[in-house]
């Protein structure tokens, strides 16, 4: 009995065993030491719980210590009071995986996020609530406010997870980057501010509160930086470190855009940068993108992949070198800690953008030197040493002697990324097909809705946003002898909706959707009405509703109108307006409704003469999974734009038709000078998103799957098939006295395409031979070592390869070996 109540007693203890987090204008203190923390955000709604044990892993093996996710507020609480935390929903499940890989969480409560996620995160019943206000001090948002975030506060406490608790979480946030848009709140933000502080700090999480881009940020909440270079940040009160939450990898991407991507050297530049100006928290914004499911992309406009161009891919794959060249920073900065976070500082500044720091303590000292100029290389002197810089970089010497690591010295490998056929036995070239047609005739020929009012409104009012799809319809009448009838009339609609889809006695006159980010737009056709009743059917489209900015939940989505009928002559002559006509309001479509989506559905479908490009049509066609366990896609071109289900899951809307203008992409990107959103885009006169992730936890690896695709604008699906995704080469280009590690992600190594040691050209899939290479057969020397191997390691030395005479230029080493 004693002993039993001994144990008892010592579970109970080590149960509610704290860990103490604290900071100083230095860093996070935990447990009684000073922190050099780097962070990656992972969405856990954003990929699938069997992914996340693999994601947060590898976030470990990159060097993270922590992992950050937002909470997303709509997601959870989809109808008032009504909670979610299924599947990928499971936040609990999220953050005791980050507990079980030993990571720290940093926990984004908002509730409003960004994030490019529908509605910044917020629920649109919320915005239907009377008197609505979103962050400000309106009484009705603040309640809800304050009964979201206390929920999920008490949630993550009664499992224990905060650090106070002895959990994983050392850091919690309310709202986020508030101060860019408080401006246009007056005064009422600036009591709102201090009213999220108050609310915050009253719930006791016992770690500490941040807000993001909030120079204002009353005591005790830790003031923060977001963007692509926080090296400037000072903090609004000394007694908070230097702590940067979003450092984007990246950028998303939108429909009709391009693919953005952040150069590795950037990212470590920016870094390094950061660490060497007194910073001591770094996050990276995302570490892994992810997948936007279902209807959770932001906008209007935003992808279904949210890839992000992060060290993990939307897959969960490396992103070589972004993944291995912040890793290897990770590893230095971390033996830096102690020096870092305890050492004294000083900054001897060379000019032209070059600098060193110094950081010491008695036991010794750590050197960044950095060079902030865009076009030349530094040489630095320092302690009877001189040390060149490359233009945008900075070098670590972590005893200010040896360099460790330069941010524009990439030793990491490029992973070249492949899709493959799905070889999956039986399973035919192309999918064999059903169809059906969406049944809209109570709509178009009837007119007839759920609701009538003689008001145009915001679809989100009508909607509440459990759907994408909105019918407008009303009838209009004309006389026989109407002297307009038989003239040139035509419909025109001043619309906000972000597709559009017009049909006039049940004839589908045309559709439209935003260009350029134009978001408000006419529509307007020829329309030949009769005489006696016309009915006009309009179906307004949303494609994510906005995240960001003052207000941005007013921000207008639907057909506002005004709407008319317009005879098209010299003189252009109103002939009715209909604004204010009887709207008759329908959400939803049957197909939806009917769930047409799921196996079990019993609906018909047939399979003779399966129609192309025809709107407003269901496709259905079963199909084997993938063999292996790489990441599968589908291959949706040839698609206009809908959704996608397999096996029932809501993978996204799609829109493979949306095609990127032919300008903007350069084969080549400059790593050097301020990076933007704009900078290196790829893929350029393209489909914005032609492949769709299908996580394998959605297929049945053995029998039937069933993809189902929602059509609205009217598409060839016989083009749509599976692939899986793999690294398909690897190449390195690595200066002499370097080594490189070649690994095919736990596949062999098959072959050397290319390899030369000398000043070879090129990049990785266009390597060729410069004016200068070793004598020794350096494709022999690597086969040797690699082929047949997962991962092989590579000392670059003229030991090994041999002394070709370079003069002028360093040695180096450039291979591509084939997966
Ligand atoms: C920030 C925001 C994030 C995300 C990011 C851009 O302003 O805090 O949630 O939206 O921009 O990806």
């Amino acid at each position: 009995m004693v002993s039993l109540r001994f144990l008892l007693c010592f579970l109970f203890v080590s149960s509610v065993y704290a860990t103490i987090v604290s900071h100083d204008g230095r860093a996070i203190t935990i447990d009684g030491h000073r922190r050099v923390l780097l962070s990656g955000s992972i969405h856990y709604p954003r990929s699938t719980p069997e992914m996340w044990p693999d994601l947060i892993k590898k976030g470990k093996e990159g060097g993270l210590d922590a992992i950050e996710t937002y909470v997303f507020w709509n997601a959870h609480e989809p109808t008032r009071r009504q909670y979610d935390f299924s599947g990928k929903l499971d936040l609990i499940r999220f953050l005791k995986t980050i507990q079980d890989e030993g990571l720290y969480g940093v926990l984004r409560i908002g509730p409003y996020a960004c994030a490019e996620w529908n509605y910044g995160g917020f629920p649109v019943w919320l915005h239907n609530m009377p008197e609505m206000v979103f962050r400000t001090t309106n009484k009705v948002f603040m309640d809800e406010m304050q009964n979201f975030t206390t929920m999920i506060v008490d949630m993550v406490k009664k499992e224990n997870l905060f650090a106070s608790q002895g959990g994983p979480i050392i850091l919690a946030q309310i709202e986020n980057e508030y101060g860019n848009v408080m401006g246009p709140y007056g005064e009422s933000g600036k009591s709102y501010i201090k009213w999220c502080a108050n609310m915050a700090q009253s719930l006791n999480v016992g770690v500490p509160w941040i807000m993001c881009q909030q120079n204002d940020a009353p005591q005790p909440m830790l003031n923060t930086c977001n963007g692509f270079y926080c090296d400037d940040f000072v903090p609004n009160n000394p007694n908070t470190p230097k702590m940067w939450t979003e450092n984007w990898t990246g950028w998303f991407k939108q429909w009709g855009g391009k693919n953005p991507h952040r150069t590795t050297e950037d990212v470590a530049f920016s870094v390094a940068r950061f660490f060497q100006r007194g910073g001591t928290f770094n996050n990276y914004y995302m570490y892994h993108g992810g997948t936007n499911f279902d209807r959770t992309a932001g906008g209007p406009y935003i992808t279904t992949s949210y890839d992000y161009d992060a060290p993990l891919d939307e897959y969960g794959n490396l992103n070589q070198p972004k993944y291995g060249h912040l890793k290897q920073l990770h590893d230095v900065l971390h033996s830096m800690e102690k020096i870092l976070t305890y050492g004294n500082i000083s900054t001897i500044d060379f000019g032209n953008s070059a600098s060193a720091t110094i950081y010491r303590t008695k036991e010794g000292s750590s050197c960044f030197f950095g060079n902030g100029n865009e076009n030349s290389d530094a040489t630095i002197s320092f302690q009877g040493e001189s040390y060149v810089v490359p233009a945008w970089s900075v070098t670590i010497l972590p005893d200010c002697k040896n360099e460790a690591y330069n941010t524009a010295k990439i030793t990491t490998q490029t992973s070249m990324m492949v899709k493959k056929p799905n070889e999956a036995e039986d399973t035919p070239s192309t999918l064999k097909w059903s169809w059906r047609p969406e049944n809209m005739d109570n709509f178009l020929l009837k007119g007839k809705g759920e609701s009538t009012q003689t008001q145009l409104f915001d679809q989100k009012v009508v909607t509440n946003d459990q759907s994408d799809y909105l019918w407008y319809m009303t009838t209009v009448k004309f006389k026989k002898r109407d002297p307009f009838l038989g003239k040139n009339m035509s419909l025109r609609v001043n619309s906000t909706a972000h597709v559009l889809h017009a049909f006039v006695n049940g004839k589908h006159i045309g559709n439209q959707y935003a260009e350029n980010g134009k978001f408000n737009y006419i529509f307007e056709k020829d329309v030949k009405f009769k005489s006696g009743r016309n009915v006009i059917a309009l179906l307004s489209i949303t494609v994510g509703l906005a995240n960001y900015g003052a207000f941005f939940e007013s921000k207008p989505a639907g057909i506002t109108g005004p709407i008319s009928i317009t005879e098209r002559n010299v003189d252009e002559t109103i002939v009715k307006d209909l604004s204010a006509h009887k709207w008759s309001y329908k959400t939803g479509l049957n197909g939806f409704e009917n769930q047409l989506f799921r196996t079990e559905s019993t609906s018909k479908w047939s399979v003779e003469s399966v129609p192309f490009n025809r709107t407003m049509t269901w496709y259905k066609a079963t199909f084997k999974a993938p063999l292996g366990n790489d990441p599968v896609v589908v291959d949706l071109l040839g698609l206009g734009k809908g959704t996608a289900w397999v096996n029932g899951n809501n993978i996204g809307r799609y829109w493979p038709a949306f095609i990127s203008s032919e300008n903007g992409c350069a084969a080549k990107c400059n790593y050097r000078g301020p990076y933007h959103a704009e900078k290196c885009l790829t893929n350029c006169g393209e489909p914005t998103q032609r492949w769709y992730h299908v996580p394998r936890s959605f297929l049945n690896a053995e029998g039937d799957n069933t993809l189902v695709l929602f059509e609205e604008m009217g598409g060839n699906p016989s083009l749509v098939s599976f692939q899986t995704i793999r690294v398909g080469s690897v190449c390195a280009n690595v200066y002499e006295k370097n080594s490189i590690e070649l690994s095919c992600d736990r596949k062999p190594i098959s072959a050397i395409k290319f390899a030369s040691f000398g000043n070879p050209d090129g990049n990785c899939g266009s390597f060729e031979k410069g004016t200068c290479e070793s004598s020794n057969n350096t494709i022999d020397i690597l086969t040797q070592e690699c082929v047949g191997k997962e991962k092989c390691s590579i000392d670059v030395s003229t030991e090994k390869f041999g002394a070709p005479d370079c003069t002028g230029s360093a040695r180096r080493l450039a291979v591509e070996a084939i997966c």
